[in-house]
């Protein structure tokens, strides 16, 4: 009789403990689900691999983007969520209104050996079952459950009858005394620390089950390996870390090795009493950026091939470490490899990318990659004068100031006669025919040229006043100015050494319609060494290098 009471005052206590905390504090799940964005929204562009391109200052390109973007941050969010412990439900509605301690029927279960094991030799599960629907489980399931739960009450020995309140007799019919061991009641350790225990201890001297709802369960989600993996599921209680097997089982709804929503749940054992469901994810496995180049306006950005595991890509670049704020952008695509060109000058990105795969109208998706910040090559306009990513440009598109310069910079120079004397050792004898060349220089230059074969020919071999590189006092022609100088020693020695003393050969064959003049094999840039060599590593002009054009406005 001490024992009835002590259980019937658990029961009540528990009833009330409930009631205070139904608002939100048992159900712990952590993890999230795939959120829904109609097909009609991707981006998606590449399926023969090829570059996904972007304009950043296409308007409609902007709208897309910005609606993914929106439907994925709120996806982005549950996923923080899902990294920490929370006393929140975060299971969908369908899930939510699995009861405190369902049963969940072996039947529905497609489970592994060892839950299928635990499913039927556990006392403690007779113990949680109650009859009510699992949405859970399938319909039918649920019939089943319902059948087999009604099938124990009409078990229960009669002077097991619950009191007059409906729900306290459901707890006290569901739990009788034959099904819970004396030698299984709550010990010391855990009733220590538990004013519900210790208030059952106070009326009844006695220790009592803890109900689920008292616990905390992490469930952490899966990458998908193709092996049959479970997700690492913890239980605490008052903060001590419980055990499978004597504390809990586990049950799974379906064979976790699928990409996508999975179901276990937790039946709690021994001293503790209810069982809770659970969804995690396994998720596809990620990808990670490999490398970028990054230009004055455009940028590309490339990552590893997932195509086999995976359906598309999501990549996101914002100029918020964090991609808190609104100005975040999303671009699904098949693509390995990312275009994104008009981006404003100067701009800084970071960038991070996942994978996911379609289920049904949903999408599952994998980690985000780690961040990787990108930063175009940065634009200085200095006194009239356009530096780019370090380097003074003078081309068809950028001009000088007309009073710019005073003859050729002493690094250039001096870099020359270094190049000079190591050439001497070769036998190759250099000088230079023509090297700092004012804004009236090269009018009377470039006007000798026009009259001599008229301005489109002109504008082929010689700058416009303005225009000259030999005006930034960094350039110089060596040698010959005329084609005869081609295939000569001299003319290989430069292409093959210049590099080592800071020069490229600035107008290469073949590159006229980028730089904008023909192969003049005698026309040397200063760069300095390390520019120099980065440029001719490259295998680019500086026109292609920077991605800036050559070309007069009118
Ligand atoms: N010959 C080069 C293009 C100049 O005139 O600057
Ligand atoms: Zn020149």
């Amino acid at each position: 009789m001490k024992k009835k009471i002590a259980l019937l005052s658990m029961c009540i206590i528990a009833a009330a403990l409930q009631a205070a905390c139904s608002s939100g504090t048992q159900n712990i799940s952590t993890t999230s689900y795939a959120s829904s964005v109609p097909d009609t929204l991707y981006t998606d562009t590449m399926a023969d691999g090829s570059v996904a391109e972007y304009s950043g200052s296409s308007q409609s390109s902007k709208e897309s983007d910005d609606t993914i973007s929106q439907a994925e941050s709120s996806f982005v969010q549950s996923e923080q969520q899902s990294e920490q412990w929370t006393e929140e439900n975060s299971l969908p509605p369908e899930e939510q209104s699995v009861p405190e301690s369902s049963t969940v029927n072996s039947d529905t279960v497609s489970s592994s050996a060892e839950s299928s094991s635990e499913a039927t030799s556990t006392p403690a599960e007779s113990r949680s079952a109650v009859p009510t629907e699992s949405s859970i489980n399938s319909p039918e399931s649920s019939a089943r459950a319902h059948e087999s739960s009604s099938e124990q009450y009409e078990t229960i020995p009669e002077n097991h009858s619950a009191p007059t309140e409906s729900s306290i007799s459901q707890e006290e019919t569901t739990h009788p005394e034959s099904s819970v061991p004396e030698s299984s009641m709550i010990p010391e350790s855990i009733a220590q620390n538990d004013i519900f225990s210790s208030i059952i201890r106070e009326e009844s001297n006695e220790s009592s089950i803890v109900n689920i709802k008292r616990c905390r369960i992490r469930v952490d989600d899966l990458v998908y390996t193709g092996y049959n993996l479970t997700p690492t599921v913890i239980v605490t209680y008052n903060g001590r870390t419980l055990a499978k097997g004597t504390d809990y089982r586990i049950k799974y709804s379906s064979v976790p090795k699928n990409i996508g929503k999975n179901v276990l749940t937790v039946i709690m054992m021994g001293n503790f009493e209810g069982s809770e469901s659970y969804a995690y994810m396994v998720r596809p496995e990620g990808t990670s950026i490999t490398d970028y180049t990054a230009k004055v306006s455009r940028l590309v950005v490339n990552w590893q091939n997932k195509s086999k595991a995976v359906d598309r890509y999501s990549i996101q670049y914002s100029t918020d470490k964090n991609f808190s704020s609104g100005n975040v952008n999303t671009i699904v695509t098949q693509s390995t490899s990312l275009l994104l060109k008009d981006l404003p000058q100067n701009a800084e990105y970071y960038f991070r990318i996942r994978t996911f795969v379609f289920m049904g109208d949903d999408r599952v998706y994998s980690e985000w990659s780690d961040t990787v910040k990108i930063a175009l090559k940065k634009v200085e306009v200095i006194d009239g004068v356009t530096v780019i990513d370090g380097m003074i440009i003078a081309n068809k598109t950028y001009a000088l100031p007309s009073s710019y310069g005073n003859g050729l910079t002493p690094e250039a120079e001096n870099a020359f006669y270094k190049m000079q004397s190591a050439a001497a050792k070769d036998g190759i004898s250099l000088y230079i025919v023509s090297g700092f060349r004012s804004y009236s220089t090269q009018d009377y230059t470039y006007h000798y040229f026009v009259n001599d074969r008229g301005r489109a020919e002109a504008d082929r071999v010689s700058a416009r006043p303005g225009h000259s590189e030999h005006q930034t006092g960094l350039a110089m022609d060596i040698n010959s100015t005329s084609f005869s100088f081609v295939g000569t020693p001299e003319a290989k020695w430069l292409a093959a050494n210049c590099v080592k003393y800071g020069f490229i050969v600035r107008y290469p064959e073949g590159k006229e319609q980028i730089t904008g003049y023909r192969y003049e094999p005698w026309h040397l840039r200063y760069l300095g060494i390390d520019k120099a060599k980065e440029i001719d590593d490259s295998g680019l002009t500086v026109e292609e290098f920077l991605g800036i054009t050559s070309q007069y406005a009118d």
